[in-house]
C-alpha cells in the first residue's frame, strides 16, 4: 500500500485526536463532592472509549496490543495502550474512573447516570468525514443522545435528568480527521473549499452542534481544538520517504494553528448568545508541542513514531496481536501511528486541570453548581 492511500485508511479512522479534551478536575481534597454529576462526550477516537466495538467498521481498538496497560490489561476500543482523557477527567472529578461508552448494551443505571461517551473513531464534524468506514457522524451522536436522556428520565425522573443534563460537563474533541481525510490526504473538500474556507465551515457546523446540545438540555461545553497534525508520525510518514528525513510538517501545523485561533475567538461569542451557557476553548495544541519539543521533561524519547509496530503507519486492524510493540511504551508520545499513549494522555489530562477547569469554574455561582443549580 502506498504511503498515501494507508494513511487515508488510517485517518478515516481515527480520529484521532486529541482533540480531545478537557478538563475538570475539580475536586480539591477539601470538597470531595463532585463538581459535575456526569460527563458527556462528543467526538472521534481520541474520546471514544468504545462505541465502534458495537458497529461494523474496521476502525476499532478492541484487540491486542490495544488496552495493554488499561486495568485489567484488557483491549476495550479504546484507540490507545490505555486511558483517554475523559477517563483521566471522571476520575480527578471524583465521578468515576473510566466513562463507558453509550453503545454498551450492558450499562448500569449508576454507569448511565454518571456520563457516557458517544463519540466514534473516524468521525468529525463534516458528515463526510469517515462515512463509508461505517462510524457514527456528529448528527448520529446526537441522536443517541437523545436516546440517552429518555434513558435517563426513566431512572430519575424527568425534573432530575434535566438537573443532570444541564449541571453535566460536555466534552467535544474533534476535528482531525475533517483536515486529514477530506483535505490533506484525500482532498475531496479541496475541490470546494480553500483551507480558511473548510475551516469557516467546520466551525458552522460545530456552532449547530452546540445548539442543538444547548436545545437539549446542556450548558457546560469544552471544545478541543486540533493538535498540531502536521506531527501526527502517520502524516509525516505520508510526507517524507526516509525515516532520516521524519519532522513535523509546518503548514500543517500552522493551519492547526490558525483554526484553533478562530476557534477561541468564536466559542464565546457562541457562549454569549447562549443564556447561561458555559462554552469554553480547551487547547490541546500547545501541551502536545511542549511535549514533542521538550520530550525528556516528560520522560519521552521517541515522538516521531507510535509504539506499536514501526510506529510510521500502523494503527487500528494494522495494530494487532502480531504486530510488535516497542519496549518501553513509557518513552513513546505516541502509542500507535495517529494515537497518542496513555502517558501523553496523562499529561495532557493535567494541564486540561489546570488550565482550563478553573475557567469552566470561575463564575460557579452561575453555571455549574451541581445538583442545587435550578434550572
Ligand atoms: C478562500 O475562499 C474564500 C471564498 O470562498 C475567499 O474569500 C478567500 O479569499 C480565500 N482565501 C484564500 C487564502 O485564498
Ligand atoms: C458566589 O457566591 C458566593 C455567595 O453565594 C460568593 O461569596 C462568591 O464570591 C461568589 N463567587 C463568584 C465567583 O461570584
Amino acid at each position: 500500500m502506498a504511503p498515501t492511500s494507508t494513511t487515508t485508511i488510517f485517518l478515516i479512522l481515527g480520529n484521532i485526536w486529541f482533540w480531545t479534551l478537557f478538563f475538570s478536575n475539580t475536586c480539591k481534597a477539601t470538597s470531595p463532592a463532585p463538581k459535575f454529576p456526569a460527563i458527556l462526550v462528543f467526538g472521534d477516537s481520541t474520546v471514544d472509549t468504545g462505541n465502534n466495538n458495537y458497529l461494523k467498521t474496521l476502525f476499532k481498538g478492541n484487540h491486542y496490543p490495544y488496552g495493554l496497560d488499561f486495568p485489567g490489561h484488557v483491549p476495550t476500543g479504546r484507540f490507545s495502550n490505555g486511558k483517554l482523557i475523559p477517563d483521566f477527567l471522571a476520575s480527578m472529578l471524583n465521578i468515576k474512573e473510566s466513562i463507558p461508552p453509550f453503545l454498551d448494551p450492558s450499562l448500569s443505571d449508576n454507569n448511565l447516570v454518571t456520563g457516557v461517551s458517544f463519540a466514534s473513531g473516524g468521525s468529525g464534524f463534516d458528515d463526510i468525514t469517515g462515512v463509508v468506514g461505517g462510524i457514527v457522524p456528529f448528527s448520529k451522536q446526537i441522536e443517541h443522545f437523545k436516546r440517552y436522556i429518555v434513558r435517563v428520565q426513566g431512572i430519575v425522573g424527568e425534573k432530575e435528568a434535566k438537573k443532570l443534563i444541564s449541571s453535566a460537563l460536555v466534552i467535544i474533541s474533534a476535528g482531525t480527521n475533517d483536515f486529514g481525510f477530506n483535505i490533506y490526504d484525500m482532498p475531496t473538500r479541496r475541490f470546494e473549499f480553500n483551507i480558511s474556507g473548510y475551516q469557516d465551515f467546520l466551525q458552522n457546523k460545530l456552532h449547530l452542534f452546540i445548539e442543538e446540545l444547548y436545545e437539549l438540555g446542556c450548558r457546560t461545553m469544552a471544545i478541543a481544538g486540533l493538535p498540531p497534525i502536521g506531527c501526527l508520525p502517520i502524516q509525516i510518514t505520508a510526507k517524507f520517504k526516509t525515516s532520516h528525513d521524519r519532522r513535523c510538517i509546518e503548514e500543517e501545523n500552522l493551519d492547526a494553528l490558525v483554526y484553533n485561533k478562530k476557534l477561541a475567538r468564536v466559542l464565546p461569542k457562541i457562549q454569549s448568545l447562549l443564556p447561561r451557557s458555559k462554552i469554553v476553548y480547551a487547547d490541546v495544541y500547545e501541551p502536545l508541542n511542549e511535549m514533542i519539543n521538550n520530550p525528556l521533561k516528560f520522560g519521552f524519547v521517541e515522538t516521531k513514531r507510535g509504539c506499536c509496530g514501526t510506529g510510521f503507519v500502523e494503527v487500528g486492524p494494522f495494530c494487532n496481536a502480531l504486530t510488535p510493540v516497542c519496549g518501553n511504551v513509557l518513552e513513546y508520545l505516541f502509542w500507535d501511528s495517529i494515537h497518542p499513549s496513555q502517558a501523553a494522555y496523562q499529561h495532557l489530562s493535567i494541564y486540561l486541570e489546570e488550565k482550563v477547569i478553573p475557567k469552566l469554574l470561575n463564575d460557579g455561582n452561575q453555571s455549574h453548581t451541581r445538583f442545587d443549580q435550578t434550572g
